[in-house]
Order: C-alpha cells, then structure tokens, then sequence
C-alpha cells in the first residue's frame, strides 16, 4: 500500500546526464510516480508519420531500474509544428472570426478531424510501443482539456454543432421551439443556417449558447474517446485517466467521469488568497463524488509558486504539506506536483518545481523531501472511504445557464457554490456533490442551489427524495426555466411547487455594493438576519414561514421557509443569508435532518475529515490550535493525547480496534454548524 508520490517529468528539456541524477534524487525523496511526455509530440513525432522513440525508451528503462512507475502521457495537448503548417484548418478559431496562431499549446479545433486522426495515430504508436513496458501504469490521456481552448467558432466546428444539433432535435422546427427563435427574427428555416453563437452586436440567443456549450463539452469529451480508443487497440488493462481542474465550468466533468479508470486533479489555490483552502478542499471532494467514491489522484499541484497569476505567492512549506494532506484526506491516494525540475526556459521558468532553479541545498527541496517522509506514513490510508451524510447539487446545464446573458443578476456560479459549501466546511460536515438525477436515497439532506433550469424529470426526483423522507433545501434562482431555457409559466419554481408549499410571483434583484446589497430579512427562531443578491414576492401554498423579508417592495414577503412533504421536508431560501446569517440558517436544518460533523470542537480553521478509520486534522491557518482529541499520529508516529497544530499543522488519527479515537471529540453529536 501506498500513496503515490511524484510529478510531471519533462526530460526533453534537459540534457541526458541530467537524468542521471534525476533518478537519485527522485529516490531520496521517495518519488515513485511520474507523469511522463504530456507535451513531447513534437519530440517523438518531429516530421509527420515519422516516429522517434529512442529517448523515451531510454527514460522508462532508466525510470523502471530506479522503481519509479509510469503515467504515460500521449503529448498530445501541443500540437507539432508540422500539423499546424500542414494542417492550418487544424488551429482554433475565436467567436470574433479570428484564427489563432500556434506558438503557445492546446492550438486546436476541438471539432477537427485532422487533429483528431493525427493524436490518436500518437496515442496508438505510445500505446503499442509501451504496453508491455513494466515501468508503465497508466495511461494519461491529452493533458487539462479545456484550459485554454473550450470552444472554437471555425466552420469545421459549426458543421459539427449542425450535426450535434439534428441528433439533440431531429427537425428543424424543433430547434426553433426549443430556442424560441420567433424572438427576434431568429427562426431558421433548415439546419444550414445554424451557426455556433458567433460574436454579435448584442447578446446572442440563450438556448443556442446553452447548446454550444454542451456541444463544445462533448467535442473534446469525443477527442478523449478517439485517443482512450487507440490505446485500447493496443492495451486493454491499464487504467486510463485525463487531469481534471477542479470545479471548471467549461466541461460537464458528470459526462467525462464514467470514461476515466481514475479520477485526477490539477490543483492550483492562491497563497495569498485566504479562502482558497477550502476552494481546494471542495474541488477535492468533487473528484471523489466523480468517482462515486473511488479514490483519486492529486495529478498537479505547484510546490511553491505558480507563474501565471497576476501576482505569484508562494506557499510557505507548511502550507504545501497542509494541502497535500487535505488532498488525501478527501480521498486523494497520490500527491503529484507540476512538475519534478524547474524549468529552465519557457514560459514556465518561473514556475516552481520540486527541483528548483537553486538546486537542492533549498527550502523547496526540503519540503519535498518532508513531503515524501509524510506520505509514506500515510500509506496505510490507500484504499479508505469516505462516507458522507449531505450532498449538493451541481449541475454544469445550471451553471452555464444561470451565467448566461439577460438575468436580473450576474451571478457568479461558482462563488456562491462557494458560499452554500462554506457552512458546511466550517463545520467539518462530510459532504458529496451529486448529478441532479443522482440516487439521493443515502443523503439525510439534499442541497440543490440555483437549479434554474428544472426539468420535470429532475423536479420529479427532487419530489421523491422528499416525499421519502429526506431534508432538501432548495435555493433563489431555482426553477425559472425548463431545461431548454424557457420560462415555467403559472408561477417559478414549476413542479416544486408543492414540494416546497410556494410559488414564485415575481423577483427583485439586489445590486451587489452598495447601501441595496444587503435586504433586513426577520425571523423569530433566528433574530435579525440579511440577505444578499435577491429577494422576491413569494406566494405561500402551505409551507410553514420561519423568516420574511423586512424592508423595501417586498418587505412581508416570506424569505425563507420549510414545508412537509410525503415524510420528508422542504426548505427554501428566497435570498442568499451573509455569511452569520446562513451558519445560524444551517444550523438549524442540519439539527433538524440529525447531521452529524466530522469531529466536534474543532477550532474553525481546522479541516476535520475521515477516511475509513482515519481521522485527518489539517489546520489551514497560520496560527497555532489545539484539537481536543486523542488517538495515535501517523505523522508524528505518536500517541497523541491532545493535538497540537502548529501553522497549518496536520494529524492523521487512526481509530484503534473499533474504538473510536478517544476523547469527547468523536461523540458525533449532532451539531451546530460552528463548534
Ligand atoms: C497546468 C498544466 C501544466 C502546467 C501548470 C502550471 O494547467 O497542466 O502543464 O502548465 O498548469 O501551473
């Protein structure tokens, strides 16, 4: 057992008796893994069809004589010189017409056959080259789709939206209805005149965005399958996975999941943005949800500092260890960093590595080093699960939706997923993301934020969740629109209007600064509160009012409130509470839905979280606490009768033959939010 540790390893970059020691140094820190060739197309394929692999085969042998196993990457994320010579048609074009210059990476069509044919030709000659080859594990395929180029406008891409549209809607009057393209003379009279959504002198049609965007998904998820393809023409049992980047728009990660053997994540908070911990831990507990569960793999992260942020902090040691513990601790079993040497030229000189510029008589090479000591301690953590009693919605058709053009408010998705995650980190609540039409039945409470677009299928599976006893609580920004973008009529909120016991009348926006940003919301369980973002004139049916608006038009108007429904119960919120006014908020319906945290009387600031039967103490703060709870330390290898946490100190407790960790801390009480 073990947790894998390691890097990106970019040998092309450097002369071969750098290798050499590459592999001692490698060995001191305990690296065993590492992603190799993830840009080398233009190395291994310098002339079309011309293959030369000898440096490659030099680097897994060297690599499998040092123990070291192999994630081999197709290099297929950077187009060659020759394809983009032979091939312009092959780079991207932007929604204003211009076409995009090669010089950087990921200068590709999505939709291009080209491109496609050539990058699954490399895959396959990898693939059949190395199947056999003991050093190699895994197959990564391409390298973070979509971070750069998720959408191309060219015309190759708008014969492919064409036809991704016929399959979605079989006839031309369907699209028309769908996109309600009596609305400004946009009615099309056969699908020819359909085009990606182009730049335009003012906003362009919602549903065609919406489409685009799926469309723009699933063309890169096909590029995907045409590589995993040729590699399994050749190799049928290795794992094969794609590096994910967190909770990133662009790709709806539910499709991509079931494709991938294993799920990994690039992962890249800010060190000088506080707060970003726990962007982290959430991203981490998305991965683990993709996998249904499954354990996975921290593909990258920056030992130091990253190079492409306005300004580029670094993380202090103790903080890298930190993140790297959270990682496993919400379900990571391999802690991977980009990349192993430093750069030397390129863009990415200034963009740490585990081998820094200054060698290894360095800061960063001793945290490297720690780092590998750490997770050789952890290795008997491989393998646990996590189990969690709350999920959250989130639903990428949402997500681009709700941040579309022609709202009330630009509402920043991903900020407030954020903000409804929050209450629940802070608590050390374990907590899962979930597809909208997920199995809800194991989760003693449901939220669903912003499901703007609710079909029926969706409402019908919410209902049922309730009516079989669950706790849902649904948010502002739910219901407006079926899943094409149209208005529900007769009131928002369309079929879970009798789940929640109101209907939507009509909305009221609030600025986001300012002396409006914040609307008085009163409540007798919870005193004074505020809302921010939204308010609206809600018709109550018959759900129960535990807060109302207190100012302004809508002032009376209910602002939050619960209804029963079959066995279970229906919370929503018509505003987003401030930060005070959602931990009292959450409180209550986590007590109500008897949710039990992690841990209690953790300092806030301190991540606690569980794997099977371990306990992970991450303090994301640079001050020290103390965590009162016993059991013994993987880390320090200690019994631990109190734990002690410097700066961003960790433990890792392991719970000792069916007794719990001893101490008061583990009684899983059913909470507050805070501790
Ligand atoms: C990732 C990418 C790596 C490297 C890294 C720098 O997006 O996969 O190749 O560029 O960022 O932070």
């Amino acid at each position: 057992m073990s947790i894998r540790y390691g890097g990106d390893y970019n040998p092309e970059q450097w002369p071969e008796e750098v290798w050499a020691e590459d592999m001692r140094l490698m060995r001191e820190a305990g690296v065993g893994f590492v992603t190799v060739g993830v840009f080398s197309w233009g190395i291994i394929e310098r002339t079309e069809g011309v293959f030369e692999f000898g440096w490659l085969d030099r680097v897994l042998d060297l690599l499998h004589e040092n123990g070291i196993s192999v994630d081999l990457a197709t290099g297929t994320a950077s187009p060659p010189q020759w394809l983009t010579t032979n091939y312009p048609e092959v780079l991207p074009v932007t929604g204003d017409g211009i076409r995009q210059w090669p010089g950087s990476r990921q200068h590709y069509c999505p939709s291009s056959p080209i491109y496609r044919q050539k990058a699954a030709i490399l895959a396959g000659k990898l693939a059949e080259r190395y199947a056999k080859h003991p050093a190699v594990i895994m197959w990564h395929i391409n390298n973070e789709y979509a971070c750069h180029t998720a959408e191309c406008y060219c015309d190759i891409s708008a014969a492919a939206f064409r036809t991704w549209l016929i399959d979605k809607y079989g006839d031309i009057d369907s699209l028309n209805d769908a996109w309600t393209a009596t609305f400004w003379s946009q009615h099309f009279t056969s699908f020819d005149q359909v085009l990606p959504p182009r730049s335009t002198p003012a906003p362009g049609n919602p549903t065609q965005r919406l489409d685009f965007r799926e469309f723009s998904s699933d063309e890169l998820l096909a590029c995907f399958r045409a590589e995993k393809e040729a590699v399994r023409d050749h190799e049928f049992e290795l794992p094969v996975t794609t590096n994910f980047i967190g909770v990133f728009k662009p790709l709806d990660y539910w499709k991509w999941a079931p494709e991938l053997d294993v799920i990994s994540n690039d992962s890249y908070p800010d060190p000088l943005e506080s707060g970003s911990a726990m962007d982290a831990a959430m991203a981490g507990d998305l991965m683990r949800s993709l996998g249904a569960g499954r354990p996975w793999l921290l593909m990258e992260q920056a030992p130091g500092y990253v190079n492409w942020r306005e300004t580029n902090g670094t993380k202090p040691g103790a903080m890298m260890r930190a993140l790297s513990i959270q990682a496993v601790s919400r379900g990571a079993d391999g802690i991977n960093f980009f990349q192993w040497r430093q750069s030397r030229g390129g863009l990415e000189k200034f963009h740490s590595g585990m081998v820094p510029h200054s060698g290894t008589d360095s800061r960063i090479w001793r945290n490297v080093l720690q780092l590998g000591v750490d997770l050789d301690r952890l290795a008997s953590v491989e393998g646990s699960r996590s189990t969690a009693q709350v999920a959250i919605v989130l639903d990428w058709a949402n997500w681009w939706a709700a941040e579309g053009d022609g709202h009330q408010i630009r509402l920043d998705f991903h900020a407030n997923l954020l903000d409804w995650y929050r209450p629940f980190y802070e608590a050390n609540i374990a907590v899962d993301f979930v597809h909208p039409d997920a199995e809800l039945a194991g989760y003693r409470l449901v939220l669903a934020p912003h499901l703007y677009l609710l079909s029926a299928h969706t409402a019908g599976r919410l209902a049922a969740y309730v009516a079989q006893g669950g706790d849902l609580v649904v948010t502002y920004f739910t219901g407006h629109v079926d899943e094409h973008d149209n208005a529900h009529l007769g009131g928002y909120l369309a079929a879970l209007q009798p789940v929640l016991g109101l209907s939507i009348d009509d909305f009221a926006a609030l600025p986001p600064e300012g002396p409006n940003a914040r609307i008085a919301v009163a409540s007798d369980d919870w005193g004074d509160l505020g809302g921010e973002q939204w308010s609206e004139y809600t018709k109550v049916i018959d759900a129960v009012v535990l807060a109302r608006f207190a100012e302004g038009d809508v002032s009376g108007c209910p602002a939050i409130t619960r209804n029963s429904f079959g066995r279970g119960r229906a919370w929503y919120l018509g505003t987003k509470p401030d930060a005070d006014s959602l931990e009292k908020v959450f409180g209550t319906i986590c007590r109500a839905a008897g949710i039990k945290r992690v841990l209690d009387d953790v300092p806030l600031g301190v991540e606690a979280a569980r794997r099977g039967d371990y306990f992970f103490l991450v303090n994301q703060t640079a001050s020290p606490v103390e965590v009162n709870t016993s059991g013994y330390d993987l880390l320090t290898q200690r019994e631990l009768g109190v734990v002690a946490l410097g700066a961003y100190g960790c433990a890792v407790l392991r719970r000792l033959d069916g007794d719990e960790v001893s101490g008061n801390s583990l009684s899983n009480s059913a909470i507050g939010v805070r501790a």
